[in-house]
C-alpha cells in the first residue's frame, strides 16, 4: 500500500508531481491555511504531512499523529519555528525543511528592501502617483527626496547563516564595510572571504547605517531588537528584517520610527501576519512592508517544492533525508515507514 500524505497547500506542481509517483497525495485546496483542527484530524490518519510556516505543528499534534501512522513532516520552509522539533524528535518523527535552495532569492529581497528603505523609493512612488510632485510645481528640487548613501556604508548582519552570508556578498558590490554579529563566529578563511568583521552587537548597532537581521526565530532572538537595542542605532540609519517578525519588538520600532530615533525600516516579515491594515506602522511614511515574500520566485518555490519531495522520496526509501533538521531522529527510529 502506498503512504498518504496530507499537503496543507498548493504548493508547485513539480513537487507535488514527484510526490505523486510514491505517495498518495491528498492537498488542502484552499487558499486560507487549514485550521489546527484539520490538520489534528489528517495526522490521525496520515504517513506524512507537507506544512508551511502558518501551520501550527505543536506536541499534541506530532503526538496524536505518532501514536497513528505519521512519521515524517517535510516543511515548505528554511525556518522551523512552527513545528515542536523536540517532540517530533522523541516520538520518532522526521522533520525536513528546505535550507539552501531559497538563500539567494531571500538575500535578493534583502537588497530590494535595504535599497527601497535607504533611497524612499515606495514614498517616491506614492509622492508621483498621489499627485503631490505635480502639485510642488518643480520637476526636480536639490532637496527633494533626500536618502542613505549606500554605496561605502556599513552594513551590520545579524545571523550569518547562509542568508546573511548571501547578503555580506552582495554588499561587496557596494564598497560596502561588512560587520557581523552570530552567536557563533565564522572560521577566519570565511569571514576573510566575505571581508567580514565579527563584533559583538552593541558595536554593530552603534556603527552600522544599515541593520539588517537573518536568525531564525528561538527563545534567545525573540525580541532581540527591542526600544534599548534601536536607541543605540544611529539616527540616519535602517533596520532591515526578511527572518521573524518576532526577532523584533514591533511597537518599539513603530515608535523608534515615528520619533525619528532611526531613518526607516524595510520589513517582510511581521509579528502579525497578516499585518492588519490598522497597525501603527502602516500610518508611517518611513518604513517599506510586504507580505513575507523572501523566496517568492518561481524558481525558488520550485526548487522548495522538489526538495520536499526528495525529502520524502528518501525517506521513503529507507534513506536518511537530505535536510533532516531532527538528526537526533534516527536514534529513535530509523526512516522508512516499515
Ligand atoms: C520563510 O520564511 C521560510 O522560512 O522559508
Ligand atoms: C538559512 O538558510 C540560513 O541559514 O541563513
Amino acid at each position: 500500500m502506498r503512504p498518504k500524505v496530507f499537503v496543507t497547500r498548493e504548493i508547485p506542481s513539480k513537487g507535488l508531481e514527484m510526490i505523486n509517483e510514491y505517495y498518495d497525495v491528498e492537498v488542502w485546496d484552499k487558499y486560507q491555511a487549514p485550521p489546527y483542527e484539520v490538520i489534528l484530524e489528517k495526522a490521525k490518519q496520515v504517513d506524512a504531512l507537507v506544512t508551511l510556516l502558518t501551520d501550527k505543528i505543536d506536541c499534541n499534534l506530532i503526538k496524536t499523529g505518532a501514536s497513528n501512522r505519521l512519521r515524517i513532516i517535510s516543511q515548505y520552509a528554511v525556518g522551523f519555528d512552527n513545528i515542536d522539533i523536540e517532540c517530533a524528535t522523541k516520538n520518532g518523527v522526521y522533520v525536513t525543511n528546505t535550507p539552501g535552495v531559497l538563500t539567494d532569492a531571500t538575500a535578493d529581497l534583502t537588497w530590494a528592501l535595504i535599497l527601497a528603505t535607504a533611497r524612499r523609493i515606495v514614498e517616491a512612488d506614492r509622492f508621483v502617483r498621489t499627485g503631490e510632485w505635480y502639485r510642488t510645481g518643480t520637476g526636480w528640487h536639490p532637496m527633494m527626496m533626500l536618502g542613505l548613501e549606500i554605496h561605502g556604508a556599513t552594513i551590520g548582519i545579524i545571523g550569518m547563516g547562509r542568508i546573511g552570508r548571501a547578503v555580506a556578498k552582495r554588499a561587496r558590490g557596494f564598497d560596502m564595510r561588512v560587520l557581523y554579529y552570530d552567536k557563533y563566529r565564522l572560521p577566519v578563511e570565511v569571514e576573510r572571504s566575505l571581508c567580514a568583521t565579527y563584533v559583538d552587537l552593541d558595536t554593530l548597532l552603534k556603527e552600522s547605517d544599515v541593520v539588517s537581521i537573518h536568525t531564525p526565530l528561538t527563545k534567545e532572538t525573540y525580541h532581540l531588537i527591542g526600544e534599548e537595542e534601536l536607541k543605540k542605532m544611529k539616527p540616519t540609519a535602517i533596520l532591515v528584517n526578511t527572518s521573524r517578525g518576532k526577532v523584533i519588538d514591533t511597537l518599539a520600532l513603530a515608535k523608534a520610527l515615528k520619533e525619528k530615533w532611526i531613518a526607516g525600516a524595510g520589513l517582510d516579515v511581521h509579528e502579525e501576519e497578516p499585518l492588519p491594515p490598522d497597525h501603527p506602522l502602516t500610518k508611517l511614511d518611513n518604513v517599506v512592508l510586504a507580505p513575507h515574500i523572501g523566496s517568492a520566485t518561481h524558481k525558488t518555490r520550485t526548487k522548495m517544492a522538489t526538495l520536499v519531495a526528495e525529502n520524502l522520496i528518501a525517506f521513503l526509501k529507507g534513506e536518511i533525508p537530505p535536510t533532516l533538521v531532527n538528526k537526533d531522529v534516527i536514534k529513535v527510529r530509523s526512516p522508512g515507514f516499515q
